[in-house]
């Protein structure tokens, strides 16, 4: 396992992270531990989670877990959460206020059964709340000792820069981290996010990472999901988000290019959709998501799998999503990121 810093903070974490959206739904509690024995024994240090993740039991079962298990071992984890979204029907239980944050914050602590938290992320932006009244409260946080990095996730480039000069302007913890969504499916945040965070030294968190599970090769173009799978099991919904990405050429294009690096590598195409992140200059750790253990144990192979350049560029072209127009096509292509536009 490789460790690098988490974005611009001082925190050494695992280039994996363990995320735990799965434990309360389609993880049990058992298996839930057995994920987190496994990826600590194979040098894993960060998890996150989030107030809303299962209602809050996925809090709640790593903080029994963080209690069942010796010093040697809790005293790795780095540990991450979030608050945001709705945790009460109430007009107040939502949101970036001081007055939800607070709240939220402090029902996260008590059911993880922690003091502070290493990494407290905004979920996603609040257009009704002002972000110096969010960041003044991050920055609270910080101050009490509750929580030791500011993080934001699912922010667009504007609102990532919008809340750094903020933070800098007032002398408030700044935000040392992003969340967004990043795989070989979805690349568009690389025309205007992250360039906005590599600009401001945020280390990208990138989550489903395997585009909630297509990266592994599990569903065809001919079959439409069955059984216990993410799309398979929730018919409305998965049916249709089947046939939005089916309907994409780019997609078989992707999983082509995949399932051949796999089998001239003699591995499988979760670990090589997920060491093409970890090749990303931008990330700071990758968050796994797994059903079962063997998923994990599967996808935490790729931390000794390094893809070749020329893998690298192969992944590159096939999940290319290649904006034709202004801004981001023609001569605005140039912006896009320094690693695309390879300098001047
Ligand atoms: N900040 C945010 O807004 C946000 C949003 C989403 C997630 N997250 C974080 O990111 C983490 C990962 O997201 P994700 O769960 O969507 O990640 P993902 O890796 O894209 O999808 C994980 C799912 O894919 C399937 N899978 C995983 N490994 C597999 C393998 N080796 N072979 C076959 N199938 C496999 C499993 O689903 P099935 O077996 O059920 O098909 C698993 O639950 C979450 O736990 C959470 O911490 C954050």
């Amino acid at each position: 396992m490789e460790y690098r810093t988490l974005g611009s903070s001082g925190t050494s974490v695992s280039s994996l992270t363990l995320g735990t959206m799965t434990f309360g739904s389609e993880t049990d509690r058992e298996g839930a531990f057995e994920q987190l024995d496994v990826f600590l024994e194979a040098g894993g240090t960060l998890v996150d989670t989030a107030d809303v993740y299962s209602g809050g039991v996925s809090e709640e079962i790593v903080g029994a877990w963080l209690a069942e298990r010796p010093a040697e071992v809790t005293e790795r984890v780095v540990l991450a959460t979030k608050g945001r979204f709705p945790t009460s029907g109430e007009p107040n239980g939502v949101g970036l206020s001081r007055r939800h944050l607070t709240r939220a914050l402090d029902a996260s602590l008590r059911r993880l059964g922690v003091e502070a938290v290493d990494l407290y992320q905004v979920h996603a932006w609040d257009p009704w709340t002002p972000v110096e009244e969010t960041l003044s409260t991050l920055d609270a946080f910080v101050r009490a000792g509750k929580v030791h990095n500011v993080g934001l996730s699912n922010f667009t480039g504007w609102q990532l820069q919008k809340a750094v000069d903020v933070a800098a302007a007032e002398g408030l913890a700044p935000p040392v981290t992003l969340q967004p969504q990043y795989n070989l499916l979805v690349r568009e945040i690389e025309w205007e996010i992250v360039p906005a965070a590599e600009e401001n030294g945020l280390g990208l968190l990138p989550w489903s990472p395997l585009g909630g599970g297509w990266l592994s090769g599990k569903y065809t173009r001919d079959t439409a999901p069955t059984g216990a799978t993410r799309l398979g099991e929730n018919p409305e919904r998965g049916v249709e988000a089947y046939a939005r990405r089916n309907a994409q050429q780019r997609t078989w294009a992707v999983l082509d290019a995949v399932q051949t690096i796999a089998e001239r590598r003699g591995t499988t195409m979760a670990q090589v959709s997920l060491a093409w992140l970890l090749a990303q200059p931008a990330v700071s750790s990758v968050i796994l998501g797994a059903r079962t253990t063997e998923q994990l144990r599967d996808n935490l192979g790729s931390a000794d799998l390094e893809l070749e350049a020329a893998e690298l560029a192969t992944l590159d072209e096939a999940s290319d999503p290649e904006p034709a127009d202004y801004p981001y096509g023609g001569p605005g292509a140039q912006q896009r990121s320094r690693k695309l536009t390879g300098g001047r």
